[in-house]
């Protein structure tokens, strides 16, 4: 009570992270609120069964109601906000979750978080944060020259999901400044490492290659992104929540700009080295150049001064470390991996890649 968090979409992949980290590191209490969408696991969190901090309610974030009740019971000094849509290609096909969940849900998170910190008194109220976890497309794409994002870059979002996210941010900023909300905004870039849903590269990638697929790169490849070790992310964020302003940004980067085809390249020469395939050929022979994402954004980078200067952080993870420690996880637990991979994941594939060429 009062030192415990509540935290939305703590069974997704960062939002998993970021709760086992915190149960390992921190002494306080935590409430994970999630739907368990397709993309939600709680195989993700079973180290975490028999942990007393630690309460799972299954909900969703539109339901006021529901989150209303858990503010008043477990009285939490903060929210941090992970629940939301989070994949490109699904919203180019499907857009309307993404609106339901990362504005309507965000909108009645924050309703629900305004009229419990309304009533809060003294030490209580000053002390709530809510911190709401965006990403650095809501900035749009970048030129090969252009300046990394930084925290006043304008907003140009590419697809309905970062327009999805820019929207939600746009609100968490608007109870700020109409309410006093006290709310955190933070912008990753491209998160990897352990317990990531197999729709996104990184994954993907290793799982297809492991199971002899092909390799589906969009266009030419030579997309940048900038990847930030997930665990890096996780403690970026337990320090905004702690150290950062009131309606506040802050980005969080990994300092690793590849492109694509890097980091493809680079997944299999790991796996060639860590499971060599029989007759000898690189996993890299499986690469597949496919049409290209439609708006697909051409470069992401993000500049980190701000929250080194004021917050202390810095990404700790090389790229090169934190990529094999990644392809290792994924071939030592190919339990997780054949739960989360179900009929429904099977089918996306199915039709996402149908046209690969
Ligand atoms: O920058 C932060 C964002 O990173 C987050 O806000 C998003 O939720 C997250 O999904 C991620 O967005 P991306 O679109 O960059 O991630 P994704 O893993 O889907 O794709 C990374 C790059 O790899 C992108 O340029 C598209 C390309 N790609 C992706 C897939 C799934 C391929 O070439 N082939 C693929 O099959």
């Amino acid at each position: 009570m009062h030192n415990s968090i509540l935290v939305t979409g703590g069974a997704g992949f960062i939002g998993a992270n970021f709760v086992r980290r915190w149960i390992a590191t921190e002494g306080t209490s935590v409430i994970n609120l999630d739907s368990l969408s397709y993309s939600g696991n709680l195989s993700s969190l079973e180290s975490l069964c028999d942990e007393a901090r630690y309460t799972f309610v299954r909900g969703n974030i539109k339901d006021r109601n529901l989150v209303t009740e858990l503010l008043h019971k477990h009285q939490p000094r903060a929210i941090v906000h992970f629940a939301a849509e989070t994949h490109v290609d699904r919203a180019i096909v499907n857009p309307e979750e993404f609106i339901q969940t990362n504005i309507v849900g965000t909108f009645q998170l924050l309703e629900a978080a305004r009229e419990y910190w309304e009533q809060l008194k003294g030490d209580k109220r000053s002390r709530f944060v809510f911190l709401h976890v965006s990403t650095d497309e809501v900035y749009g794409s970048l030129g090969p020259h252009e300046d990394p994002f930084h925290e006043s870059t304008p907003y140009a979002p590419s697809s309905p999901y970062s327009a999805s996210k820019a929207a939600g941010d746009h609100l968490a900023h608007a109870y700020h400044r109409t309410y006093g909300l006290p709310v955190l905004i933070t912008h990753c870039s491209n998160n990897y490492g352990p317990f990531q849903f197999p729709e996104k590269l990184i994954p993907l990638m290793i799982l297809n290659a492991t199971r002899g697929l092909s390799l589906p790169v969009y266009g030419d490849g030579q997309q940048v992104r900038d990847w930030l070790y997930v665990v890096d992310h996780c403690d970026a964020i337990r320090l905004v929540l702690a150290r950062g302003r009131a309606g506040e940004s802050y980005n969080i980067g990994g300092r690793n700009q590849k492109t694509n085809l890097e980091v493809v390249n680079t997944i299999c020469g790991i796996l060639d080295e860590l499971r060599p395939r029989s007759g000898g050929t690189s996993y890299a022979s499986l690469i597949t150049h496919i049409t290209d994402r439609p708006g697909h954004d051409r470069r992401y980078a993000i500049d980190t001064t701000k929250i080194l200067n004021e917050i202390g952080w810095r990404p700790t993870e090389l790229f090169e470390t934190g990529i094999r420690k990644t392809v290792e996880w994924y071939l030592n637990n190919s339990n997780w991996v054949n739960e989360v991979v179900s009929g429904q994941y099977r089918e996306w594939v199915r039709v996402q890649y149908a046209t690969a060429s």
